[in-house]
Order: structure tokens, then sequence, then C-alpha cells
């Protein structure tokens, strides 16, 4: 079986969050299961910097009012799976990231950039090139308009198409201001919808249009031959108005065409025993080494010596989402039980301005680290007795598996992928030994403090705590299972 991911960042090539982390770590183990899958990716002048590539497809039209591209290949570092990559210079040529500017505006022709990553994707999936795929598994609303394309493309065979919900609140809604950047001035939606190479028809509630808009990952959802998403409880969540983000009604008409898959973690990359950025690797059997991590993180980021003080730590794009919103005030109640805190973290310039604000406030008992740090991350996950995630929403949620591995305690609120992943410390729980973490329910800043509290004094019970850790060390997060389930899902779509 022969499969196209595709996708607009994959770790170690360029990350913003955890779609990389599944982009590298889901082919890698489909590859295991005898699958065929090779990964397309923009290309963005970080993939060109670490891949060789060489050409294999040249002067392919996609628009009229662009330039024709080139698909170059190469080899994923690591794993050396085939990887495409889309040559446009005029699209990615650009420091900066992959959907913004480094001062976080977002790029004004993203709605052109991703729609020509899509209409690649949808060029490979009507078997335009020499690697035909089977299964075009598109992701998030970069490839959204995927599905759109082949749907109205006449080629005589065709891939089957999944596409992957990685985060329903970003969807890729564009208005007539699309059309700027491609040198015309402001024109209606069906100029746009001509422009990105789409039939007039399309823009229709029962298509791509989106409270008089085009949505990207509305297109999607509505024309790929099955949804999936990163966790069953997210599955069930986004069918809801106060989780679907205005798309509810198209998902739960689609439900029957609805997977959640729990995401898996790449045990190679988040291993105690042999992550490189540890100052003492660790395993079950040599969990008090694991100390000597939090020893040299106080130390490296000015901490106060003390292993008598729970550190709780957090790793996190800084939005909405994840909840700094229930953390921020109660900051000093978190210092006041007697922790310290470490957060690592960028996005929203006023969380990053009110966080460092605490940070000069203690300094020896608060650290904050602006900005993305991967060896910064892997201390962090190491050393900190409790990780925070009191996420609003989560569809999966990965830094609270990679805790799990590292002995490091979940805190987190039950949502999404967090309620899937993380057994409660009930008494229940505790006493069947399934027990990995606390979770709390409600959005309030209080049931969050009320939760530390629960976990701090926990911590002061050494045994209980160690019981834990070693529930959550000995858990099997593997990308195994879900692999499977997804070669299931592809197998399936393919028998019909
Ligand atoms: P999301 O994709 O919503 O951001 P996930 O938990 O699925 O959340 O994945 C986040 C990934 O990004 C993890 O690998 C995490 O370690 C990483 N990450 C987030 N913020 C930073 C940062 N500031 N520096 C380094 N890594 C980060
Ligand atoms: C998104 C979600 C996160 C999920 C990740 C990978 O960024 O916010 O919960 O783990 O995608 O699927």
């Amino acid at each position: 079986m022969r499969v196209l991911f595709a996708t607009s960042e994959a770790y170690p090539l360029v990350k913003t969050g955890g779609l990389a982390d599944v982009s590298y770590a889901l082919p890698a183990a489909l590859r295991q299961q005898g699958i065929d899958v090779r990964l397309l990716l923009p290309g963005y002048p970080e993939v060109f910097k670490q891949l060789s590539l060489i050409e294999v497809h040249e002067n392919i039209s996609l628009f009229s009012n662009l330039e024709p591209v080139r698909v170059l290949a190469g080899f994923m570092p690591g794993n050396l799976y085939p990887v495409y990559v889309i040559d446009c210079p005029r699209l990615y040529a650009r420091e900066g990231g992959p959907y913004q500017d480094a001062a976080g505006n977002e790029w004004p022709d993203n709605a052109l950039r991703f729609a020509a990553l899509s209409k690649v994707a949808s060029l490979f999936a009507s078997h335009q090139f020499i690697f035909k795929p089977d299964i075009l598994h598109c992701n998030d609303w970069q490839t959204g308009l995927a599905p759109a394309y082949l749907a109205f493309s006449h080629s005589r065979t065709r891939a089957k198409v999944v596409i992957s919900v990685h985060n329903l609140a970003y969807q890729g809604v564009f208005g007539p201001e699309v059309a700027e950047p491609f040198g015309i001035p402001r024109s209606d939606m069906f100029r746009v919808i001509k422009l990105l190479g789409l039939p007039d028809h399309c823009f229709n509630l029962e298509g791509v249009e989106y409270h008089g808009k085009m949505s990207f990952l509305k297109a999607g959802l509505h024309y790929a031959d099955w949804i999936s998403t990163v966790s069953p409880t997210y599955a069930r969540d986004i069918q809801t108005a106060s989780f679907g983000y205005g798309l509810q009604g198209l998902l739960s008409a689609r439900c029957h065409q609805l997977t959640g898959i729990l995401n898996g973690i790449d045990e190679k990359a988040w291993d105690p025993a042999t992550d490189r950025y540890l100052v003492k690797n660790y395993t079950v059997d040599t969990l008090a080494s694991k100390a000597e991590n939090t020893k040299a993180l106080r130390s490296k980021l000015g901490l106060e010596q003390t292993p008598f003080k729970p550190l709780l730590g957090m790793i996190t794009r800084l939005t909405y989402q994840k909840g700094l919103d229930l953390l921020v005030p109660i900051i000093p109640d978190i210092i006041h039980e007697g922790a310290q805190l470490v957060l690592l973290g960028s996005g929203d310039k006023e969380l990053e301005n009110r966080l460092k604000q605490y940070a000069k406030l203690l300094p020896g008992q608060i650290s904050v680290t602006l900005g993305y740090n991967e060896e910064l991350s892997h201390q962090i996950i190491a050393s900190a007795d409790l990780f925070l995630m009191p996420s609003l929403f989560e569809p999966c949620g990965l830094t609270q598996m990679y805790s799990m591995r590292y002995g490091t305690i979940p805190l987190v609120r039950r949502t999404g992928g967090l309620a899937d992943t993380v057994t409660d410390a009930t008494p229940g729980q505790v006493a069947k030994k399934l027990a990995t973490g606390f979770v709390f329910e409600e959005e309030n800043a209080s049931e969050l403090l009320r939760c530390v509290q629960r976990a701090l004094a926990t911590f002061r019970e050494k045994g209980s705590w160690r019981t834990l850790q070693l529930n959550g060390m000995t858990r099997d997060f593997s990308w195994f299972h879900s692999a499977k389930e997804y070669v299931g899902l592809y197998q399936q779509l393919l028998n019909k």
C-alpha cells in the first residue's frame, strides 16, 4: 500500500507544535507495518538546509498567476523515508516561521502558499506523478483544499483521501483579500475561487463556503473520504457547539466517517534512558538519577536548590487553548504552597509579558524562558516533578505522554486527548495501580489550584508518588497500536 502524507510541518525540519512530531513519527511507524509512506512538505529554507534534494518533476503549473513549481525528493534524517518537497521560492523561501513572520503576523499569502501544497498533494493523488499513492493522508487546514481539488480532477484513477484534524481552532478561513498577493485588486469570492483553481459551484454551503468566505478546513472535511482526529474524546467533542468552532454540524453529519485515533509518541526521541539532552540518563530501575537532572536544571535557570520543593513544569505554545488564563492568577498561590515553577513557551505577547513579570518578582522560585528551545524542553520534561496542562481544549496533547515516560506526573484538565491518556489518582485507580496523574474538570482557576494542592499532598508521600511514576513510565504510548488503526482505516477505504 502506498500513502502520501501531506503536511505543513515535520520534525526535525520545521516545527511549531505537535503536528511536526506526528508527521515524523507516524510515517515511521506506518513503514514498520509495511506501508510505503512518503511525506510531502513545502520547501521552506530549513528544509533545504537539512535535506539533500534531487529534482523529480519540473515545470508544474498550479495556478494561472503563479510561475511553475518543481517537486524535489530527499530522505528524512534518522528515519530515511522519502520526502517530497515543493520548490517555489516565491511562496516559501523566506525567513520566519512556516505560518507567520518573525513578528508573529500571518503571512499575507498563506491562502496561496497552502493552496499550492494542497494542489501538489492532489496531483500526486490523481496519479499525475511517478509515485502513485493509494491513500492521500492530509493534515489540518493547510492541506484542506487537496480533497476538493481531487474531487474535481478528471483523472481516471485516484487515491482515497483521509484528513486528520489536529486542531479545529485553526481553519484557514480567507476572504476576498486573498486576491491581493496575486497582484489583483480585492475582488469578489468567485474571483478568489477561480484564482485558486476551483470551480464556481463549490462556493456554496455544500462545499468550501463558510459565512461568505472560504474555509480550507471545511473543504477538507466536506470532500475527504474519511475524517480522523487525534483522540477518541476529541472526535466526540468536535461534534458539539462548545468545541466544533462552527463545524459541528458538518462533523456530526459525517459522524459515520469520523474516527478518533490516539496519537502515540516517538519512543526513540523521547526516552530518558538515551536522551542526549539530559545530564544523567535513567530508567524505571534507576529513577533516583532523575534528581540529578532537576539539580542541573535548577542551577542552569537560577532556581533555588532544594530537593524538598516540588518543581512544576510547563512547555507550551502561549495561546488561549492551553489554559494559561487558569494558571496565571494562581501562580502566587502555587509558590505559597512551597512549589517552584519552570515554564518554556512562546506566542501571545501579552501573556509573555505577564509571565516575565512574575519571573522577575521571584527569580529563585519561578523561571520563564520565552522562545522555542528543543534542548530545554527535554530537560524540563525530565526534571520537573509535576507537568501542568490545564488546557481548555486539547485534541490530543503529546507533552503529557512525554512526561509520563520520564516519571514526571502530569496534571491535566479532563478534555480531549488529555482525558484519554491520563488516569486520575483517585483512591480506586491508585489501588488498581492504574493512576498516572491528576485530573480536574471545571474550567476555573480555583479547581486548578485544588488539583495542584491534591498533587502536592501526594508528592509528600514518597511511596504513593513513586507508584504514580512507575505506572506512567511502564505504560505503552508507542505508535504501534495507532499505526495499526490507521492501516485498518486505509484498508477499509480501499475495499470500498
Ligand atoms: P500543540 O501541538 O497543541 O502545541 P502538543 O502537546 O501536541 O501541543 O505538542 C507540542 C510539541 O511542541 C511538543 O513536542 C512540545 O515539546 C513542543 N513545544 C511547545 N512549545 C515549545 C517550546 N517553546 N520550545 C520547545 N518545544 C516546544
Ligand atoms: C495539535 C493539538 C495537539 C495535538 C497535536 C498533534 O497541535 O493542539 O493537542 O497533540 O496537534 O496531533
